[in-house]
């Protein structure tokens, strides 16, 4: 099926990233957020990504400005209703993301593929809140989402061949790798990366060597772009919690317990970049 205008849920870190890459790529986007302010806020970390590809030489001022007017950003769900694509970028939470996922079915046409970019919780579940199940299928983005080039396609036991193939072929029409996983607690790349962090935290914990040291030891001696402490302050405390939480959870694998710096660390509000504290100080 050809894509021929995308819709994405949520303009925060993610839904920003997804929506400014589709537009790059040629794509109207229809944004959404739950009240103006956000919105703002999230079109305005689209301008300034712009900004930056500019100032970089990645793209001239005529694409910025292109980009910029196939952008539509909204608070509400009917301007859904031309997409043949939508992508939900919302906060991880299950029961709001089923509600999502309702409304979406409720506006959209019928041939229309309801994606989501969760990156721990069921697709099917997501799924099922809809008529559509077999449209329904799993596009998880990694942050920043305009530099890194993969996506990881999640099908759940329902989801079309039809809609796997276009998740597929429209990844590659932004410019993004795809993987295709089942419908499990972190897909490939969270379950396997939460399983290499929060063995990280717990050496941490257990005084194995300084941060910095660990962190050099991950860039340099394995050429990790990032070392893993400065990975989870990228990422955000919190939600590496929740992710991990979700997985032990659902799992039952005492390996993905949340390490008890983690929890407090979460608790006192030390969530990394975004607040400006986390393993490493930002101030
Ligand atoms: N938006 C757009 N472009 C960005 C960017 C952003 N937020 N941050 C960096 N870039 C671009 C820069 O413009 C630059 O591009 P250029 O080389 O073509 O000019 C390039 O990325 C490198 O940037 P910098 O030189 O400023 O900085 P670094 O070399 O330190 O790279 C990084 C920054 C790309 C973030 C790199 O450190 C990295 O790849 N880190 C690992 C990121 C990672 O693992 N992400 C996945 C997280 S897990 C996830 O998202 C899944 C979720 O479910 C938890």
């Amino acid at each position: 099926m050809e894509i021929k205008r995308v819709g994405v849920v949520g303009c925060g870190l993610m839904g920003s990233g997804i929506a400014e890459v589709c537009a790059r790529s040629g794509y109207p986007v229809v944004v959404s957020e739950i009240n103006q302010e956000l919105l703002n806020k999230g079109m305005a970390a689209i301008k300034s990504s712009l900004d930056r590809a500019v100032k970089r030489e990645k793209i001239t001022e005529q694409d910025r400005e292109a980009t910029l007017g196939r952008l539509q950003g909204t608070i509400k769900m009917e301007d859904f209703k031309d997409c043949d694509l939508v992508i939900e970028a919302a906060i991880e939470n299950l029961e709001l993301k089923k509600k999502i996922f309702a409304e979406l079915d409720r506006v959209c046409p019928r041939h229309t593929i309801l994606a989501s970019n969760t990156s721990c919780l069921s697709i099917l579940d997501m799924a099922m809140a809809t008529k559509r199940p077999a449209q329904v299928v799993g596009m998880h983005f990694f942050n920043p989402v305009p530099v890194m080039r993969l996506v990881e396609i999640v099908s759940t036991i329902l989801s079309s061949d039809e809609a796997i193939d276009t998740a597929r072929t429209f990844s590659q029409s932004i410019d993004k790798e795809s993987v295709l996983c089942k419908d499990t607690p972190g897909f490939i790349a969270n379950r396997l990366s939460m399983a290499y962090l929060i063995y990280v935290i717990r050496c941490y914990e257990q005084g194995l060597a300084t941060k910095e040291d660990i962190d050099k030891t991950m860039r340099l001696g394995l050429n990790h772009p990032m070392g893993p402490l400065e990975l989870v302050d990228f990422i955000g405390l919190d939600t590496v919690y929740y992710i991990l939480s979700a997985m032990h959870e659902e799992l039952k694998d005492p390996l993905f317990a949340p390490p008890t710096l983690l929890k407090k660390m979460v608790t006192a509000g030390h969530l990394g970049r975004k607040t400006g504290k986390g393993f490493y100080d930002y101030k």
